[in-house]
């Protein structure tokens, strides 16, 4: 039986159908509202509003739940990779060993670069954000790889999901090494995704470079971790990118620049300054407070989510991972972590952060790992990133083969001034 909904306005009434979800809430469609009643929904922030039906990810945030395709972060976490997870998000179910050898062979051999792209970053000062340079370089790859821009060719979009997924990694290696004044590590197709990445930015020319393995496997972690979140603002910017039918290479370099913000991936780069300049956990209660104080623009960077009211489950994973990966290398009573975990403690007895149900989130506990890796702050939102690109593709495509896409065109609540006419300079 279908549902809807009644909707009187004046002496109109409409019915809106109603869809249910796999899971989630129900959504009234909307659709013939103007069209019917002559009016628009009002919602910026888009806190109560579904953009697209998606089939990719799901996340619950009471429960604090994340699949990907079905399946919960947690188990994939403990029991996948990054680029089976790719693989996963891409097509849709778990790959056979088959086409999980098939899938890593394309990427591995997709991951150089057109040696042109080298020249492109000479543009860039060395101080430059790497973020800028991403920006620039990955929207630049719509002018080397022509043959993999026409986007209602499927074999083209699969050629470009590959492209990017495969070359992310070294364009932000490559941005780090012209940031540091390295040269350019290439790719190797013998190491795996994650530690081809740790080679790329830490090895040098002059002497033989090992992938430590704890590491390699923490940042497929951290990697995976991030790999996609449903509708989130830099992944709604690919997909408003690609509405237009945008080239893919222009619609993945859209998202970079949003999730640069602060407010998104750009907090893990802000949580980790911000953990440094608390510096010691007697400095805590200082910056609880200018949290709370609305005079005060000073946020807890890596805290609250806009769906998690409950915890992130990659932050729990995160932080397990942080507290592994110090261990492992050593690093006892790392004090930033100590800061981290008393500042979380603290933040979650406090009525505040309890009454706004605000958690640490994926971005809370990221950058102590990378920063115990070696990577300056400014890598880390790069890294999120490049991990991010399968989860932007993924749902690129997705909306690129529903054959009911429309451009995105939202409209607005008009509250300049009413129709005026021109004066002349001389009469005002
Ligand atoms: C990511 O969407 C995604 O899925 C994103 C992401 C992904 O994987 O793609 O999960 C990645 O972006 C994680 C979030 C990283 N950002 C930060 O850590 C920055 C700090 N957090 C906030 O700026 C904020 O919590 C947001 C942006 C994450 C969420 O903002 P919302 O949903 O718009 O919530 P809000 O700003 O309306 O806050 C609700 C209340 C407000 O107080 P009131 O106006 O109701 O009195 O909570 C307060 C806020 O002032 N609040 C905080 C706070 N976050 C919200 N107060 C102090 N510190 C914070 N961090």
């Amino acid at each position: 039986m279908t549902k809807s909904a009644s909707l009187t306005f004046g002496d109109k009434t409409v019915d809106l159908p109603v869809r249910s979800p796999t899971a989630g809430p129900d959504v009234l469609d909307i659709r013939k509202l103007y069209g019917e009643l002559d009016v628009f929904t009002y919602d910026p922030g888009f806190t109560s509003t579904a953009s697209c039906d998606s089939a990719i990810t799901f996340i619950d945030g009471d429960k604090g739940e994340l699949l990907h395709r079905g399946y919960p972060i947690e188990q994939l976490a403990e029991q996948s990779c990054f680029l089976e997870v790719c693989y996963l998000l891409l097509y849709g179910d778990l790959p056979s060993k088959a086409q999980m050898e098939e899938f890593r062979t394309t990427v591995t051999r997709h991951t150089m670069v057109h040696e042109q792209m080298h020249n492109f970053f000479r543009g860039f000062r060395r101080d430059a954000h790497p973020m800028a340079t991403m920006v620039g370089v990955v929207g630049a790859m719509s002018a080397f790889y022509h043959d993999s821009t026409d986007i209602t060719d499927p074999h083209q979009r699969e050629v470009a999901s590959f492209r990017l997924i495969a070359k992310l990694p070294t364009i932000a290696a490559m941005a780090y090494k012209y940031a540091i004044g390295q040269p350019f590590v290439y790719p190797r197709n013998d190491l795996d995704y994650a530690s081809n990445f740790l080679h790329m930015c830490f090895s040098v020319p002059a002497e033989p470079y090992e992938v430590n393995p704890i590491l390699a496997k923490a940042m497929d972690r951290i990697m995976l971790l991030h790999a996609d979140h449903e509708q989130n603002a830099s992944t709604s910017t690919v997909r408003l990118a690609g509405s237009s039918g945008a080239n893919p290479f222009a619609c993945i370099a859209a998202g970079i620049a949003c999730l640069w913000g602060p407010a998104h991936g750009g907090a893990n780069q802000a949580c980790l300054e911000m953990l440094r300049e608390i510096g010691s956990v007697d400095r805590i209660p200082e910056f609880i407070e200018r949290a709370k104080d609305k005079n005060d623009p000073f946020r807890l960077m890596g805290f609250g989510h806009r769906v998690y009211k409950n915890f992130d489950p990659r932050a729990k994973v995160m932080k397990e991972s942080a507290d592994e990966v110090l261990e492992l290398m050593g690093i006892h009573n790392n004090p930033t972590l100590q800061v981290a975990k008393e500042l979380e403690r603290i933040a979650l007895e406090d009525e505040y952060f309890i009454s706004k149900k605000l958690y640490p989130n994926v971005d809370f506990y990221s950058g102590i790992i990378l920063d115990a890796m070696g990577f300056p702050t400014a890598m880390f939102t790069p890294i999120f990133a490049l991990s991010r690109t399968v989860g932007w593709i993924s749902q690129w495509k997705e909306m690129i083969s529903d054959p009911s896409l429309k451009i995105g065109r939202p409209r607005q609540l008009y509250t300049g001034p009413a129709r005026r006419d021109y004066t002349d300079l001389e009469t005002r």
